[in-house]
């Protein structure tokens, strides 16, 4: 092939690049218009009542923990697969991480999972646990919503991968992610390889107007306006942070929700497209779909056998690059960081290394077109034996 395929890429068309430009060329840089702008568009896309938008994905974990007041000798449950924001931002307040382990097949915690890590930790001050839509599946929200509320949980949904993911409930109604229907609170990535991208870029969504402007004075240093005692005064009442975000930022991630649809519905046609190719290799498959997740994908994680086969990860890596394709591997589990094995021992969880074993991402972004995702699949495939 001609081309390099890696394994994701931003989609930005002329339509995006002008209305940055056009930001650009107005009064107002950062904290202006369109900031409220992309908050109310993310608030009625995903149908919450809140949206506080921040610098990144991870700045707006770290503003949730807070939100929550969440502190030293607090634990607060993650998946072990999952990038290392979730957990970082645990750490950046001094809660201290618990894991939970996920389904091989999915990457997702599971009720069993989840249930298993409570169980675990039991006698421990467990205060919340951050549920990873890995991928941009979602897993039964409304169980998970519910074991958490049963063990007095908080539920933070780190959408950083699933902005256009739905779930349907057992009563058949159909929730969107960050409408936090089943959650306290919901966080987006809109990072450069995300599915709306703002170069760099977060959110949080919430329902609860409390901790919407608890966010917002996090967001900002920790200080409100007082235009009722003066004209110039503010108050800072807590210590709070830079993770604002840009206009011209806000610009570009709001032209891009315009077109989430689009996206969706296209990594759609080339995960179906991976999944027939794949059909006919029983080393290889995709990972395993829930009926009560509409997802919009964001990564194609591909499980193969490499147990049995004969080429290894690393090889196959190695062969699929000089072939042109990009890879790349979405966990490495994250209690095996130094700095985690440091601070918690050596940990393995069945689940989680299974998953990792098999797991490896292979292209899905909108401008990969069909016939080139399918001839993309056919090597794959040749190659996996
Ligand atoms: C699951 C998950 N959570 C959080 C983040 C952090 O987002 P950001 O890179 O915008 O800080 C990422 C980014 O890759 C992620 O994949």
């Amino acid at each position: 092939m001609n081309n390099f395929y890696p394994y994701s890429k931003p989609s930005l068309d002329d339509d995006d690049i002008e209305a940055v430009i056009e930001v650009l060329k107005s009064d107002w840089l950062t904290s202006g218009p369109s900031v409220d702008k992309f908050e109310l568009a993310l608030s009625s896309a995903v149908n919450c009542n809140h949206s506080v938008a921040c610098s990144n994905g991870t700045a707006a974990l770290h503003l949730v923990m807070m939100a929550l007041d969440l502190t030293d000798g607090d634990v607060v449950l993650v998946p072990a697969i999952t990038f290392l924001s979730s957990a970082n931002a645990v750490r950046f307040v001094g809660a201290e991480v618990a894991w939970i382990d996920v389904d091989p097949q999915t990457g997702l915690i599971t009720e069993q999972t989840l249930l298993s890590a409570i169980k675990k930790n039991r006698g421990k001050n467990l205060k919340a646990i951050i549920n990873v839509h890995m991928a941009g599946q979602c897993n039964h929200l409304e169980s998970i919503y519910q074991i958490a509320n049963e063990n007095n949980l908080w539920v933070i949904e780190d959408a950083a991968h699933a902005i256009g993911t739905t779930f349907t409930n057992s009563s058949g109604d159909l929730s969107k992610i960050g409408s936090n229907t089943f959650s306290d609170l919901t966080t987006f990535s809109f990072h450069a390889v995300k599915n709306i991208v703002a170069g760099e870029g977060g959110a949080v969504t919430t329902n609860n107007p409390q901790l919407a402007e608890k966010l917002k004075s996090l967001r900002c240093h920790g200080m409100t306006a007082k235009p009722e005692i003066a004209p110039w005064y503010y108050e800072m009442t807590r210590i709070g942070y830079n993770y604002r975000i840009t206009d011209f930022q806000c610009a570009l991630a709001l032209n891009q929700l315009n077109k989430l649809e689009l996206f969706k519905q296209h990594h759609k046609k080339l995960v179906h497209i991976y999944n027939e190719v794949f059909s006919e290799n029983s080393f290889i498959s995709g990972i395993q779909t829930s009926i009560s997740c509409d997802p919009c994908w964001h990564l194609y994680v591909s499980l193969i056998d490499f147990e049995n086969i004969a080429i290894d990860k690393v090889s196959l890596i190695t062969k699929l690059k000089d072939l042109g394709i990009g890879t790349q591997v979405h966990y490495i589990p994250l209690y095996k960081q130094p700095y985690y094995k440091e601070r918690y021992g050596d940990v393995s969880l069945i689940g989680a290394e299974t998953y990792y074993q098999k797991a490896l991402s292979l292209p899905l972004y909108h401008s990969l077109n069909e016939n080139d995702c399918y001839r993309i699949a056919k090597i794959i495939s040749e190659n996996v034996k």
